[in-house]
């Protein structure tokens, strides 16, 4: 099974700047930048999204939603999280992961362990996109072909969601530490 799925957080080793800054003093902190609440925010976007299109499957296995008014609603928010998503880890590898590991190199490891976490989440959000088109066609068609299909995709979003969470997760407590402890000393990375 892939790491994303076997840790419940990131190795011991890893959480120096952590114990120094942790999660309930982020908040309140002055050294954490609008640029990393905007980062945060976009985290919490993607739980919600993603945590409502996989809720969404189970209202509709309950016969709470019509099809049709749930394909509506479902498929824009489905496109969305996707090209969102691709676009985010792009940034992050492309650009601020890079700029993270110069200034901390005792990190790197974490980083290339959120690298491959981003390869394994692409070939997640494929796979997720494939059985939410297929999903979507067999909307129209109602009954069991629908029935299955909802099945499939509920599997496939629940997967994908939960790979998703520890990613965040993990990736904040190795990230914003970092930002406010290089911000404390006047190096603003984000
Ligand atoms: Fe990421
Ligand atoms: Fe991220």
């Amino acid at each position: 099974m892939n790491a994303l799925f076997v840790r419940s957080r990131m190795p011991e080793e890893l959480g120096f700047l952590l114990k120094q800054h942790p999660r309930d003093s982020w908040r309140s902190s002055p050294d954490l930048t609008s640029m990393g609440r905007f980062w945060l925010k976009r985290h919490n976007m993607f739980r919600e999204l993603g945590g409502a299109l996989s809720g969404s499957i189970l209202q509709l296995k309950e016969d709470t939603f019509n099809p049709q008014t749930f394909a509506q609603w479902f498929a824009p928010r489905l496109n969305f999280l996707l090209s969102e998503l691709e676009g985010h880890h792009h940034i992050e590898d492309a650009h601020y992961f890079p700029v993270f590991v110069s200034a901390e190199p005792r990190l790197k490891r974490g980083f290339e362990i959120l690298d491959r976490d981003h390869h394994h989440i692409h070939d997640l959000l494929e796979r997720n996109a494939n059985a939410g088109w297929a999903f979507a066609e067999a909307l129209a068609q109602g009954g069991d072909r629908m029935r299955f299909a909802a099945d499939t995709y509920g599997g496939e979003a629940d997967h994908l969601v939960t790979g998703l969470m520890r990613h965040l997760e993990d990736e904040e407590d190795l990230i914003i530490p970092l930002l406010i402890d290089r911000n404390e000393s006047g190096q603003s990375l984000m």
